[in-house]
């Protein structure tokens, strides 16, 4: 049940001011660390998915503006936010539908507003990432215990992409409530869908969980519905990129699980924090990124789709409420349907 990346998913360098993280991309056959020094880099890394998964990448736009604070240097206080809201909005374009993402940014251009000097602006951006990095642990955490009371003393439970301690700055969201299910003693075993097209699922899922000695298996997504009618999964377990008053938005093939969990009568449930929630927007609002065709067209070296043929590449889907047992956050569980007004959800204005 460790939980934890030792160095960092991804962290804050404080003695040379730059980003250092595990680059995803190269997992599971390299783990390697990337010193990331300038915001361009970062962006890059945020749309190969180097960092991914809602959380981390709620840490990663934190970091990235305070990277941007303190490799600034405009000594005026109007160029210098010029210069960090154009970081920033570059940040922000790089993966729209995971909100965390422009959640972390603005969250620390709100902090940055009521500093008198660019000095005082480059500590606040600093101060407030490292605590945005701090509070997901935390988070994270709360959302395990939250949820591992959903779960029977013996439980085999499917995940679909990866919402674990690669996914965050630690402990993770769905695997999060698997770890702290095995350390109030419980006996879990995990089904890791691979995730097509970029395997989330076998390459970080049965990573992580293999190294912390938790029982996994990877299975093909098309495996899952077969699974359940043989009564081989339990529960479900998901994470979410975007949850808005009327879906979970999540990698793609989760509606899939999610469909077949209710044929089967098998509970689907969400594990998300309150930094995740969209109250503002419904389903219909979100436009869902559409990614490169060759993450499709081709595996490794080989070219598995005939050149000139069109492919269709979303990287996330939605799924309606209606579907959804509950959402597990670190304000405990929540059953739809979900008064998100009434949630208290800190949603920081720039
Ligand atoms: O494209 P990715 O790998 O960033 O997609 C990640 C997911 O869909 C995760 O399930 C989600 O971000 C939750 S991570 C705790």
């Amino acid at each position: 049940v460790i939980g934890v990346n030792e160095p960092a998913t991804i962290a804050w360098d404080e003695s040379s001011s730059c980003i250092r993280f595990i680059d995803q991309t190269q997992l599971p056959e390299t783990f390697s660390i990337v010193e990331c020094r300038t915001v361009d880099r970062l962006a890059t890394a945020i749309r190969r998915l180097e960092i991914r998964g809602a959380p981390a990448l709620g840490v990663a736009g934190a970091f990235g503006v305070a990277l941007a604070a303190v490799t600034c240097t405009k000594k005026d206080r109007m160029e210098f936010f010029s210069d960090i809201r154009r970081s920033s909005d570059l940040l922000a374009s790089t993966r729209p539908t995971a909100i965390n993402l422009s959640w972390g940014i603005r969250r620390v251009l709100t902090a940055m507003r009521g500093a008198v000097s660019v000095r005082e602006c480059r500590e606040i951006a600093v101060n407030e990432a490292l605590t945005i990095a701090r509070e997901d642990e935390a988070c994270c955490r709360a959302i395990g215990d939250s949820g591992a009371a959903l779960l029977p003393l013996t439980c085999t439970v499917l995940t679909h992409c990866n919402a674990g301690s690669l996914a965050c700055t630690a402990w993770g969201t769905a695997l999060g409530v698997v770890r702290s299910a095995i350390g109030q003693g419980k006996d879990i075993r995990v089904i890791a869908c691979e995730t097509r097209p970029l395997l989330q699922g076998s390459r970080l899922t049965a990573w992580e969980l293999v190294r912390d000695k938790i029982d996994v298996t990877v299975v093909t997504d098309s495996m899952a519905a077969h699974l359940m009618r043989q009564g081989a999964i339990d529960t479900v377990i998901v994470g979410a990129d975007r949850i808005t008053r009327d879906a979970v938005f999540n990698k793609i093939g989760t509606y899939m699980h999610a469909v077949c969990a209710r044929h089967h009568g098998i509970p689907f449930y969400v594990a998300a924090p309150l930094s995740t929630f969209d109250a503002d927007h419904g389903e219909q609002d979100i436009i869902i990124e559409e990614r490169a065709r060759d993450e499709v067209a081709t595996c490794g070296a080989r070219t598995i789709v005939p050149d000139g043929v069109k492919v269709r590449n979303p990287a996330f889907d939605s799924t309606p409420m209606s579907l959804i047992a509950a959402i597990i956050t670190e304000h405990g569980v929540l059953r739809p349907p979900i008064d998100m007004k009434g949630l208290n959800i800190h949603r920081p204005t720039t």
